[in-house]
Parts: structure tokens; sequence; C-alpha cells
């Protein structure tokens, strides 16, 4: 494990098989479970940032890349304490022509994080959510990445597509990152009314095993409508199949990287405490996450689902809130 936060970088070449809608989903759902987490938007299409409202930032993670702003300066505040935001923009599409001269261009995120690895930032998990391709930008990622997740969507072709990147990965990992770990596949955008979707599934998982989510994230329309209100799934239907999928899958995650309690935080040793009594984190974490949901449940919102994102940008949190200690 490394120092700081752990980097998970959300790639996929194929185009539309809900790695935005991963990146965006389980990063709240990190969040309301108090883990302070940062997501990063690498796609100049900007459908994460859009996610959480956030349209036409003046600042973008284009100036860490290109102009080596450190990433503190670039983060943005959302509806969460513990999830803020570094937004792209079409600005993104012109990095990779003006990196392509630099000397070691595809590490300009990783030292971008290194930074924030040593900075005081807090951050536990940051989440990278890649274009639809392996260019320079979600090569930048895979490079300053310690897990890769791959969201893929149970269809014909599907397969073919993962070898291509699983050969990517093991050279990434060969030239520029051997700490480089296949995280785990996510099924996407299931539809268990579908013979093939099954059928791909059971391929996925005879192929990867344990290494693909034990949670499936169901086609469901609530995931479509919340970009549109500039919301995670969580904060707008927090009830909904989809946002609880992305709750559980979360849940996954957290129970491998449980978190470490603050020298201060961690409590006196009690002889009477039944051993492993309080380090079921993906429990605990689990029902943090749905209890927090529920609350913000309450307000939903009254927008119709066509109205566009608004175009107010939350506001730039040049020092963010002090969060959880990082684990050592
Ligand atoms: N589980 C789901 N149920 C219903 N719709 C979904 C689901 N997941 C994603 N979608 C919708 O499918 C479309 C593609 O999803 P998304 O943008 O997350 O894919 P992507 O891989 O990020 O796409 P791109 O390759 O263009 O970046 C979006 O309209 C999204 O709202
Ligand atoms: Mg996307």
């Amino acid at each position: 494990m490394t120092n700081g936060p752990l980097v998970f970088c959300v790639a996929n070449q194929k185009g539309g098989v809900g790695k935005t809608t991963s990146s965006v989903n389980l990063a709240a759902s990190l969040a309301v479970s108090e883990r302070k987490t940062l997501l990063i938007d690498m796609d100049p299409q900007g459908n994460a940032s859009s996610a959480f409202g956030i349209v036409t930032p003046p600042t973008q993670i284009y100036d860490a890349l290109v102009a080596g702003e450190p990433l503190e300066a670039l983060l943005y505040r959302t509806e969460l304490d513990f999830l803020q935001v570094i937004p792209s923009g079409k600005d993104l599409v012109g990095a990779e022509i003006e990196l392509v001269d630099r000397p070691r261009r595809e590490r300009q995120l990783a030292n971008r994080i290194s930074e924030l690895r040593e900075g005081s930032s807090g951050y536990e998990f940051v989440i990278i959510d890649c274009p639809p391709s392996l260019g320079l930008l979600t090569l930048n990622a895979l490079v300053a990445a310690d897990r890769l997740l791959v969201p893929l969507q149970a269809e014909y072709y599907a397969l073919e597509g993962l070898a291509h990147l699983m050969d990517t990965i093991e050279r990434i990992r060969g030239a520029f990152n051997p700490n480089l770990e296949l995280e785990g596949v996510l099924l996407t955008m299931f539809d268990g009314r579908n013979n093939l979707g099954r059928q791909v599934a059971a391929e996925v998982r005879a192929h990867f095993g344990k290494r693909v989510f034990e949670t499936v994230i169901p086609r469901n329309v609530r995931l479509s409508e919340a970009p549109s209100f500039g919301k995670p799934a969580l904060l707008y239907d927090a009830r909904s199949p989809g946002a609880q999928a992305y709750l559980h899958a979360a849940a996954e995650i957290l129970a491998r990287y449980p978190a470490t309690p603050a020298p201060e935080e961690r409590p006196a040793p009690q002889p009477s405490a039944q051993p492993g009594a309080s380090s079921n984190a993906s429990k605990d974490a689990s029902s943090d996450a749905s209890c927090v949901a529920s609350q913000n449940a309450s307000s939903q919102p009254t927008r119709r689902a066509s109205t566009p994102p608004p175009l107010s940008s939350p506001t730039k949190a040049p020092h963010p809130g002090p969060g959880r200690t990082p684990r050592p």
C-alpha cells in the first residue's frame, strides 16, 4: 500500500460503458462513508464535471497537466463534504498535443499526484475518470494509478476490448508503472432479462474470477437522469437500485481498504474486546453510507430531467477542509 491516497483509474477504451457513471457514483459512495475522496475528470467531454453541476470551470485538470499547477489549487467543492472534484473541459483536447514534445509526458499527472501525497490534503481515495481511448490522457491516468477499475457492459464485443485493455496494462506495468494492479471489473448496465448479458457476465467471471466485483450495476434510469440535475444518484434518488448498487460496489472497495484511525482517534485497547469486533468495514461503511444517503434523499430535486445542469459553478475551494489522516 502506498502513502497518501489510493489512486483508482476508471478506464475502458470502449465508449459509453459506464466509466463516468461509475466514477461519479463510486466517488460519492466513498465520500458518504466519510472517506475523503477526490474525483479527477480526465475526459475532455467533461461529463464527470457536469455530473456535479460544474460547467465551463475557469480552472481545470489541464492546468495541472500543462502548466504544472498543484492539484490542491484546482479543487471544487461538491454537496458532499468528503468529496472534491477537479473538473475538465475542452482545453484538455489541446493537452495531448501540447504535451507531445515534453520529456516524460506520460508522468505529468503522476507528478502532481506525488505532490498531493506529500502534502497534508488527507485524501484517502482519488478516482480518475478516463476518456474512451488509450491515448496520452488515459496513459497519464494509468501511470499515476495504483489500481485499475474497468467498467464493462455485458454485451457481445465486451471481452474482445477487454483483452486489448489487459494487454495495454501489462505493457504499462512493464514500462512505466509496475505498481498498477487490477482492482476489478465492474459489470454495468446489466439487464438480467437479457440472455446475452447473463452469458457474457458468466464468461467474464470465469475469466477474471474474484477480480470481478460481486455487485452488478443494473440498468436504471435514475443513474442516467441524475447528471442532468448536477447530482450523483445518491443525492438524486438514494433508494434507486442504481444508487444502491454503487453503494454496494463501494462497500466492496472499503472492505479491502478499511480506514486507519488517526493515532488520537484510536481507541485504547480494551481487554474484553472481541477480536475483529470493529473490523467489519464493509458493513459499517455500507450502513453509514445508506444512512447519510437517505438523509440527503429527503430533498428530492424538482427540476425535470431534460433541464440542463445549472450554469453557476460550485464555489471553488482553494483550501479543502481537514479530512481523515491518510493511511500510513
Ligand atoms: N446503469 C445504468 N443504467 C442506465 N443508464 C446508464 C447506466 N450507466 C450509464 N448509463 C448511461 O449510459 C450512458 C453512458 O454512460 P457513461 O457516460 O457513464 O459511459 P462512459 O463510459 O463514461 O462514456 P464515454 O466513453 O463517452 O466517456 C450515459 O447516458 C449514462 O447516463
Ligand atoms: Mg465518460
